[in-house]
């Protein structure tokens, strides 16, 4: 009985002793004064943060160990797919709006780091001086990125009511935009794929667009509206800018279908009037590849949707929700869906891994066949870390743009949030909860003269 005492003593001496040591060797300490980005730097640094969230880990000692491998090994994946920590804390005064809005949802629902690591590594996770000096750094670098006070404390943000351009140019870019004498055959316009009335995406029961001839192409088109604000165009980015991006489908073999943009303006040029028009605008390069898609891409800059019923009440119209609409938006941002879906548009600013958990694409629907288009931004950039990662589509109007993801595999709504939280956050949804965001999603509608609300 005595020995069993000594015994119990001892181990609970031994445990004090290594807590007290293990304190002392790693205790976290609260950064220096200085630039609110080193701190946060450091706080990540010392939470143990940039382990997990690393191509390269530096993961530490009993990771070798077995077992503790194969779950350490599953963290990481899942954590880098999730968001990469270890360059981006280096460079936190550049950090864009995605990052912010991720790093500020973590720091709120104390989520990070996971709990079976703070169970090894006690003292890990934020506390509240922590929290203070993450939460000062958020609201600075929004500020820096918006310009502007208003919001800083919001992932997302209002539609602005108008966006500059030139009002001769974009008259002239709205008839090309509707100008079927850029499709080889005559028979397509961009607003034939971009339906204005319908929320500017394609044919509600067109999972990938129709081309020249009947052709199919091998992803949904996303919508044109509001696509001012997304930082690179197409699934894959590979538009930096408006102008860029409409210069593709008139040569895309299975779009417009023509060879060359030298055989297009050939073809327009036989129309006089729209000569002296161009060569009047542009008195530098008169009708031209150059002319037509700056035109296009300045007309673009109309198609905005302000005044969505949520953007009434970001703006401070308490009744523009109803309590399950709001229920709902509370609900979209405590499960982090703006840490993804961020800024005016609401998405359009990083590429994501479809599939954060799980395998999207061994579960999807089997009619789909695999395609070169599903690879995503690695198509774009070559690199691997990049394969399945596709741009994060807007969520305005997002009522009206169905069918939904890259693939057009989803034609409900309420089904296209069950597989968010499903891929992209790896949880089970309740029904009510995805009632209520989808409720909420569709008050995301806003105004535009050409659309009309259904
Ligand atoms: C042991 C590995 C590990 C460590 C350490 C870790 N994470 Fe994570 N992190 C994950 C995993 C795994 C996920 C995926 C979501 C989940 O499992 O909850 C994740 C998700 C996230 C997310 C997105 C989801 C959310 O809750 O916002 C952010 C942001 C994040 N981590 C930031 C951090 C920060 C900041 C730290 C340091 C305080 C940290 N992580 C430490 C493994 C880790
Ligand atoms: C045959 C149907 C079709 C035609 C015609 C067409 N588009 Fe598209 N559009 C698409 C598809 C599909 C995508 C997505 C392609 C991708 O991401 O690889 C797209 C992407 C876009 C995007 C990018 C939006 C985003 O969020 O990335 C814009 C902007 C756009 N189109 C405008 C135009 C303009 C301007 C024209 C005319 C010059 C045009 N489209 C002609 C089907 C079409
Ligand atoms: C890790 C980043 C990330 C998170 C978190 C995330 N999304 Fe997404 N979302 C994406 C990406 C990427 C796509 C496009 C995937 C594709 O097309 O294959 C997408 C697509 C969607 C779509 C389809 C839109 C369209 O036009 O095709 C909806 C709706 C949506 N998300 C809602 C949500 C909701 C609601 C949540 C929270 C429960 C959420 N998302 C969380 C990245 C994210």
């Amino acid at each position: 009985m005595k020995k069993a005492l000594f015994w119990i003593c001892a181990v609970a001496l031994a445990a004090l002793l290594g807590t007290a040591v293990y304190r002392f060797c790693f205790w976290k300490t609260l950064p220096e004064e200085g630039p609110l980005a080193q701190q946060v730097e450091h706080i990540l640094q010392q939470n143990g943060c940039l382990v997990c969230h690393s191509y390269e880990p530096e993961l530490p000692f009993y990771s070798k160990l077995p077992i503790m491998d194969k779950i350490m090994a599953g963290h990481v994946r899942h954590a880098v797919r999730f968001v990469e920590l270890d360059e981006a804390s280096k460079n936190l005064a550049e950090a864009d709006e995605v990052l912010v809005a991720k790093l500020e949802h973590c720091m709120l629902t104390s989520s990070m780091p996971i709990a079976e690591y703070r169970m090894i590594h006690w003292g890990t996770g934020f506390t509240s001086a922590e929290k203070e000096i993450i939460a000062r750094w958020v609201r600075e670098r929004r500020m820096q990125i918006t310009g502007t006070e208003e919001f800083a404390d919001s992932p997302v943000r209002p539609v602005p009511s108008y966006v500059p351009y030139d009002e001769a140019k974009a008259d002239l870019g709205k008839r090309m935009f509707n100008d079927t004498r850029i499709s080889l055959d005559n028979t397509i316009s961009c607003a034939s794929c971009h339906i204005l009335e319908e929320g500017g995406a394609d044919h509600e029961d067109d999972r990938v667009s129709e081309g020249i001839n009947g052709l199919l192409g091998g992803v949904n088109a996303p919508t044109c509206y509001n696509a001012i604000f997304n930082k690179q165009q197409f699934w894959n980015g590979r538009a930096a800018d408006l102008q860029e991006q409409a210069a593709g489908p008139p040569v895309n073999p299975v779009e417009m279908g023509d060879q060359s943009w030298d055989d297009i303006v050939a073809r327009l040029k036989c129309d006089a009037a729209l000569v002296k028009e161009f060569e009047a605008l542009y008195p530098e390069s008169g009708l031209s590849m150059h002319s037509v898609t700056d035109a296009i891409a300045e007309y673009e800059k109309t198609l905005i949707t302000p005044d969505s019923r949520f953007d009434k009440y970001l703006k401070g119209d308490a009744n523009a929700l109803t309590k399950k609409e709001l229920k709902g938006y509370h609900e979209f941002i405590d499960n982090g869906c703006a840490a993804c879906h961020v800024g005016v548009n609401m998405g359009g600013q990083s590429f994501e891994h479809m599939g954060v958990f799980g395998n999207y694409f061994a579960e999807r629907d089997k009619d789909i066949k695999r395609h070169a288009d599903d690879d995503g931004l690695i198509g774009f950039t070559g690199n691997p870390r990049d394969l399945e990662r596709f741009k994060v589509p807007t969520l305005r109007n997002v009522a009206l743009t169905a069918p939904y993801f890259h693939d057009g595999s989803e034609d409900d709504l309420d089904d296209a949030v069950e597989k968010m939280f499903e891929y992209m956050l790896g949880k089970d949804c309740t029904d009510k909860t995805e009632e209520s965001i989808t409720a909420f999603l569709k008050t995301l509608t806003g105004e535009h003269p050409e659309l009309k609300r259904q």
